[in-house]
């Protein structure tokens, strides 16, 4: 085994072994997040596929927004694009100047594992408007409508936010952009799948997206088509292109939008719905989708791919199966020396899991 793998492997440990197969046990009874043990599957899976990886020939570039005190939690999520992907990441980080230093420092720390790189950038506005946008919206919230226009020489780019969990390969995600027909310039999945509990089909005051408008949490965008595209709108008769559109949509409806960007892309993709891809909701899995009964189909089927804990789940105890998820990739870290002599146990200790998960996996069907 290459160090990588033995590093990735020791994740893997972290995770089976620090207390998440105990809270699993307890979770079985709580119906909401019984698929969180699909997790589980993947961990399993993960190093089978990770051995298959081939020579890498394309970057996959992975873009956040951090402010304020969400240091921790990006470096997290980074941490879980790492453990799980195969291809090799291009981290851009957009964050606030007192962050940066952290940041550099934490991720510097990692480079020897040699299958990220990363830029870090401060929180910037297109210089025409900037002191407008920047009087309208928390400079934070809407950094992620102008990436197309910031990152120029990037094709395709998977935008998260701070408070997402990779249980899967990156890769896996990646390989939608694929699947895109040619009037797709994004994806991202439904902000609910009840209409009943929905919150835009019952109290927005703008156009959205499909029937329950979409969640931009997990955006997954071809820019180069995105950059192309003029989209029809509901301001002028002419089409207008992404760096034209977003100041008139914004002046329009500022005072009915209650999510700031979310609801201006949910607006946007009402007018182009050609252009949008829809994924399920298990690469986006929210607290919506089991507190009020499960409702994410394909989480029950094929286990959780990209966790999101909005909220504040993963910092409160709402949600204890959010929070162990966190916490056991948080705590996991990659600078341990011990890696060689640990290689031994944590076979065996894998090799446990596998038999671990079927068994509870198994008991509430039993039942
Ligand atoms: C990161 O960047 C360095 C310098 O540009 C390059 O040599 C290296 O191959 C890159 N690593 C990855 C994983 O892209
Ligand atoms: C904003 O909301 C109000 C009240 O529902 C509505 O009358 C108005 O048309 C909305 N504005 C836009 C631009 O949709
Ligand atoms: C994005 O779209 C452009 C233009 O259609 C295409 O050339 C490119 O291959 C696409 N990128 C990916 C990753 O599919
Ligand atoms: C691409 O898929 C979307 C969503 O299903 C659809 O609305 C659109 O018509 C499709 N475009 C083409 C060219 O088939
Ligand atoms: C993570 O570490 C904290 C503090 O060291 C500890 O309280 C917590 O139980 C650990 N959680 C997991 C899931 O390992």
């Amino acid at each position: 085994l290459g160090r990588i793998e033995k590093v990735v492997i020791f994740c893997v440990f972290c995770i089976t072994t620090s207390g998440l197969e105990l809270h699993f046990l307890n979770m079985m009874e709580v119906p909401c997040c019984k698929h969180i043990l699909k997790l589980l599957e993947n961990v399993v899976f993960f190093p089978i596929r990770y051995s298959l990886k081939i020579q890498p020939v394309e970057k996959m570039h992975l873009a956040v927004v951090a402010c304020g005190e969400r240091l921790e939690e990006t470096m997290t999520m980074l941490k879980s694009a790492i453990i799980f992907s195969m291809k090799p990441l291009q981290f851009h980080i957009f964050a606030e100047d007192q962050l940066h230093q952290s940041f550099k420092d934490r991720l510097d720390s990692w480079s020897f594992l040699q299958t990220f790189n990363y830029t870090l950038y401060p929180i910037t506005f297109p210089s025409e408007n900037a002191a407008e946008w920047k009087k309208l919206f928390k400079p934070c919230a809407s950094q992620r409508l102008f990436l197309p226009l910031i990152l120029k020489e990037v094709d395709s780019l998977l935008y998260v936010d701070t408070d997402i969990l990779f249980l899967r390969p990156v890769d896996d995600i990646w390989s939608l952009l694929k699947k895109f027909n040619s009037t797709q310039i994004a994806a991202m999945a439904p902000e609910h799948e009840e209409p009943r509990i929905g919150w835009y089909n019952r109290f927005a005051r703008h156009p959205y997206y499909g029937k329950t408008g979409v969640n931009s949490g997990v955006m997954l965008m071809n820019m180069t088509r995105m950059r192309r595209k003029y989209f029809k709108n509901d301001m002028t008769t002419v089409r207008l292109q992404w760096g034209d559109i977003l100041m008139p949509l914004l002046k329009k409806y500022k005072l009915n939008i209650t999510w700031g960007d979310q609801d201006l892309l949910n607006i946007m993709f009402f007018h182009n719905p050609e252009s949008l891809f829809v994924f399920p909701c298990h690469w986006n899995y929210r607290p919506d989708h089991c507190i009020y009964g499960s409702n994410c189909q394909e989480a029950e089927e094929e286990g959780i791919f990209i966790l999101h804990g909005n909220r504040g789940v993963y910092h409160d105890d709402k949600q204890p199966a959010f929070r162990a998820v966190y916490e056991a990739l948080r705590n996991c870290s990659f600078e341990d020396d011990n890696i060689r002599s640990l290689l031994k146990p944590l076979e065996l200790e894998l090799q446990k899991t596998v038999h671990t998960y079927y068994r509870y996996a198994r008991s509430p069907k039993e039942k």
